[in-house]
């Protein structure tokens, strides 16, 4: 871990590392539950939407030169609009959310206390606008029999929760993606946690 570095990029400048945040994102999200079939076309055109907020935040973790990690955040209202959805249909305030976006770490690289980290490095950001109070994330939900489930798959829940957060069922977005192996895109469900700041 002494030997990890740290970088932080905000809003336009984003656009330097978005490879990495690509490579990482197609890496660790093929994994379950995500079993993201990665497309750097899809990626490039998705992450543009981190460079065109002015108030996003990326931490890059890296072993020397070589990016192991990545979390992001930036203001709900500058996601993709079927983020923003529960939020509206539940009468809340999408302007006073901030929306923290993957938090990715290559396997060699986890259990090491960087999640806190990560956490904490978006929530300070988010504070430094005073505009918002409640910051959030979600997480695919798959049914408990899918047949790539891995056997010994422990779920985030307790940790989310140990860092403050809690699930809200009537928060659930709908995003496609297509799965490991598959060309179609399919719609997944993804619920979200939230914390409150205020
Ligand atoms: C999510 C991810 C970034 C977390 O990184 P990590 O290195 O595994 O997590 P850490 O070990 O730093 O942190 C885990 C924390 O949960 C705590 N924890 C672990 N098991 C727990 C449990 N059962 N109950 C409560 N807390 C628990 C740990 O003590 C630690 O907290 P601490 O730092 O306060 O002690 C990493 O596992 C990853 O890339 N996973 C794949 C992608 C993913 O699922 N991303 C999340 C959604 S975008």
């Amino acid at each position: 871990m002494s030997d990890l570095r740290f970088e932080r990029y905000y809003g336009k400048d984003l656009e330097q590392r978005l490879d990495a945040i690509a490579r990482l994102r197609m890496t660790v999200f093929r994994e379950w539950p995500y079993l993201y079939e990665g497309d750097e076309a899809y990626e490039r055109r998705f992450l543009d939407i981190y460079v065109q907020s002015s108030r996003s935040f990326a931490l890059v973790v890296l072993d020397g030169d070589r990016p192991v990690g990545v979390t992001t955040a930036m203001p709900l209202n500058d996601e993709d609009p079927e983020i923003r959805k529960p939020f509206l249909g539940a009468g809340m305030d999408p302007g006073q959310v901030f929306y923290f976006a993957e938090s990715v770490l290559l396997p060699g690289y986890r259990g090491q206390g960087l999640y806190r980290r990560f956490f904490e490095e978006r929530e300070a950001h988010a504070r430094t606008f005073g505009d918002y109070d409640l910051v959030t994330f979600c997480a695919v939900q798959r049914p408990t029999d899918h047949p790539l489930r891995p056997a010994d798959h422990q779920p985030l829940d307790p940790v989310w929760r140990h860092f403050g957060f809690e699930p809200r069922a009537d928060l659930v977005a709908y995003f496609p993606w297509p799965d490991v192996g598959e060309a179609e895109e399919t719609e997944k469900p993804l619920k979200f946690w939230v914390k409150s700041l205020v």
